[in-house]
């Protein structure tokens, strides 16, 4: 039976560290001269994007030819979906076509659960709305886990647009799972309604959020998703919200800083916070290939 993955919600602990163990193998692949493997040889990866991304799209297509694949890539742009196509007679027509991996990004929450049943292709939601992100989640816990050693214990503060955020929903998931502390901050306006219920402390400013954090991830703000009035303006954000290095001294002295990108430089993050030693950001980046080696690999040749 083929299989699927739309978010960490539903996987287990065990599931989790298993993905990781085997991303931190491929990794070693992704950071050596001769980045081919036959993992994935004669299957066909097509990653269907109706939202903008450079990071996530081009690690899946990276990935697939890393292991050997087929890899085509549709934006909403230039398509048929222009030409007023449904989503989900997309699906099927690339289905058709004989795609075994369908990677998907939709600005509708659950649009990947809607495709996922009426496919043959197994489908990796590459980030679905406001719900999950959970390959960058997976990113995130691999380059915590090459710092830090372990994710059980760590004091996770995740600073930001929370309301917004796919990712952080995602990493709540993963990293509650495997034992972390979470604490979220940023502004009320941006504050989700009822996230404390996921385990999670909130707070409405960046100091109580950092004291003592191993990891400070950064959320972007993003301001496609806005709606007015959420907060004063980007200057007044960076001012009450932003990291800088002053803000950093509140975390443990060893704290990284990770940010999903893409950065909004002296929003989120001062450059010369982003610039910085403590900043693992490029890091994620090159983690992301090896966790989406990791997770096609795993659900095509089983181990998932
Ligand atoms: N972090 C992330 O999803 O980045 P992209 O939008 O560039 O894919």
């Amino acid at each position: 039976m083929k299989q699927s993955l739309l978010g960490l919600e539903n996987l287990t602990a065990e599931q989790i560290n298993n993905i990781l163990s085997h991303a931190s193998e491929m990794k070693k692949v992704v950071l050596s001269d001769n980045k081919k493997i036959t993992n994935l040889q004669g299957k066909t990866v097509v990653n269907l994007f109706y939202e903008n991304s450079t990071r996530t799209r081009t690690s899946f297509e990276l990935a697939a030819k890393y292991m050997g694949a087929n890899a085509a890539n549709i934006t909403s742009s230039g398509s048929s979906v222009e030409k007023g196509e449904t989503l989900i007679d997309t699906a099927e027509t690339l289905n058709a076509m004989g795609t075994d991996i369908l990677v998907m990004r939709h600005s509708m929450s659950g649009a990947p659960n809607v495709i996922e049943p009426l496919v043959d292709a197994s489908v990796i939601n590459a980030g679905d709305g406001m719900h999950e992100h959970p390959t960058q989640a997976l990113l995130d816990m691999l380059t915590m886990i090459e710092h830090k050693g372990h994710i059980e214990g760590l004091k996770v503060a995740i600073i930001g647009d929370v309301y917004h955020s796919r990712v952080v929903r995602s990493n709540i998931y993963g990293l509650k799972k495997l034992g972390a502390e979470v604490t979220l901050g940023g502004p009320a306006t941006l504050m989700a309604k009822d996230i404390d219920k996921m385990g999670v402390k909130t707070f409405n400013n960046v100091q109580e959020a950092i004291i003592d954090a191993d990891v400070v991830m950064a959320l972007r703000i993003q301001l496609e998703r806005q709606k007015k009035g959420l907060f004063p303006s980007i200057r007044e954000y960076f001012k009450f919200f932003g990291i800088d290095e002053s803000r950093l001294k509140l975390a443990k002295p060893d704290a990284i800083v990770m940010h999903p990108g893409p950065v909004n430089r002296g929003v989120e993050l001062s450059s010369t916070v982003i610039d910085g030693d403590r900043s693992v950001i490029t890091q994620q980046v090159t983690s992301g290939v090896a966790v989406r080696m990791a997770v096609m690999d795993m659900l095509i040749n089983g181990g998932f």
